[in-house]
């Protein structure tokens, strides 16, 4: 049967909230509306009965306590809490003097975590960026090279949004532990798609997000481990000292409610579920770069994600690419800044050109994506590249064996 068009290939992006989801959230609209704070009568405890199961649910999912979760508006607010709230309690100078303290992060992490980085870099801190290698992975032994005596915090995507590769976290956690530091991780595409024990894996802060595992938009959470070591954070929101103070403000009950349910969810079926989306996703590469001279998986090859595929075609133009697969929303390898497209900087990072940086897709796949899906766009993507391949003269210097990379272009 032929699919619904368009189809959906950006869970990384965002994802469908779970019927399920939706269906545990709707009471806390209407009969449940209490504020979770509320102490004295049933509405109140009801709400704050909703969130405390959500916090068993979360907590469950990641081998954590339910009191080392604090809820959030998402991962870009766990990032900052995590690294802004770990900067200043640990920092070795007062605010205003230089030589804060040392933080270690990478170049191709997610913006909420380097524009945190930047500022704190501005704020008397020193950041190193540590750069990738070609496979986009972040090692132990990278990390330990760039520890310092001043080092107060790494902060590792445990996998990459773009690219969807796995950083080497329990390594980089046993020796974040050993030297004392703490590791922050940005865990939002990880979380609920891959097994997690954040116990094991001397993880002490972990940011995550409802609306990347079938649940709802504007709610998120922060693990922040209370024991060996236990964590202290500065927070970053003042007032009425929710969420054992670091939190501040009516808690989202609806939202954590929901975000509860979708943890609970991801548990039960992440092991049928990532079987499924890494043979989806396996045939979608395999068939692309089969089909496709030129082409290129992003990436390191084995030790990925199960939901992200990142493709890069040769002799194609990226916005007609884009065009040409309209019927499928995925992403591109540019970046829309203001006026301009800019190619995607993680690609960059691992030194993808400028031009294959922007003739890329991120296909990314969820719990509803169908084999017939894939099979779609697969024909999509194949058609649309032979089609702009036979506008492009560059393509059939290359089919007649001249390499381009060593012609001499001249100027008139
Ligand atoms: C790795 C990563 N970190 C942080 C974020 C931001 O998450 P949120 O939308 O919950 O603020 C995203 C989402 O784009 C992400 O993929």
């Amino acid at each position: 049967m032929a699919p619904k068009l368009p189809i959906y290939l950006d869970n990384a992006a965002t994802t469908r909230c779970d019927p399920r989801v939706v269906e545990a959230m709707l009471p806390y609209f209407s009969e449940k509306f209490g504020n979770a704070a509320s102490r004295n009568h049933k509405f109140g405890w009801e709400a704050e009965d909703g969130v405390e199961l959500a916090r068993e649910q979360a907590a469950a999912l990641i081998g954590a306590n339910p009191k080392e979760i604090i809820f959030t508006s998402g991962s870009t607010e766990s990032n900052n809490l995590a690294i802004k709230g770990a900067a200043e309690m640990y920092a070795k100078a007062p605010a205003g003097q230089t030589g804060r303290g040392h933080i270690i992060t990478a170049v191709h992490e997610h913006k909420a975590v380097l524009d945190p980085c930047k500022r704190l870099q501005r704020e008397g801190f020193d950041v190193t960026f540590l750069e990738p290698g070609a496979d986009g992975i972040i090692t132990a032994e990278m990390v330990a090279g760039a520890m310092r005596p001043d080092t107060i915090l790494v902060t590792i995507m445990w996998a990459n949004n773009e690219i969807g590769t796995i950083n080497e976290i329990p390594q980089i956690g046993r020796l974040c532990h050993e030297r004392e530091v703490i590791l922050h991780t940005d865990a939002t595409q990880w979380v609920g798609k891959m097994p997690t024990d954040v116990e094991r894996d001397c993880v002490d802060l972990m940011s995550w997000s409802g609306h990347k595992m079938y649940g709802p938009k504007g709610v998120g959470a922060l693990f922040v481990r209370r024991r060996k070591p236990r964590v202290r954070l500065e927070a970053i929101i003042d007032g009425g000292g929710h969420e054992r103070g670091m939190r501040s403000g009516t808690l989202n009950v609806t939202g954590i409610v929901g975000f509860g349910k979708a943890c609970e969810l991801c548990k039960e079926h992440m092991e049928q579920e990532r079987d499924r989306l890494v043979k989806l996703r396996r045939k979608l590469e395999t068939e692309l770069s089969r089909r496709i001279e030129v082409t290129q998986v992003n990436g390191h090859a084995d030790k990925r994600l199960p939901h992200i595929c990142n493709i890069s075609f040769g002799f194609v133009e990226g916005e007609s690419l884009m065009m040409g697969v309209k019927d499928i929303a995925c992403s591109s390898g540019s970046a829309c800044t203001s006026a301009s497209l800019e190619p995607s900087y993680v690609l960059k990072s691992l030194g993808v050109g400028d031009e294959l940086a922007h003739s890329s897709l991120r296909l990314s796949l969820g719990r509803w994506t169908t084999e017939e899906e894939i099979d779609f766009a697969i024909e999509q993507v194949v058609k649309a590249v032979e089609h702009l391949r036979t506008m492009s003269p560059l393509y059939d210097l290359h089919k007649e064996g001249i390499d381009i990379s060593k012609i001499q272009w001249q100027a008139h």
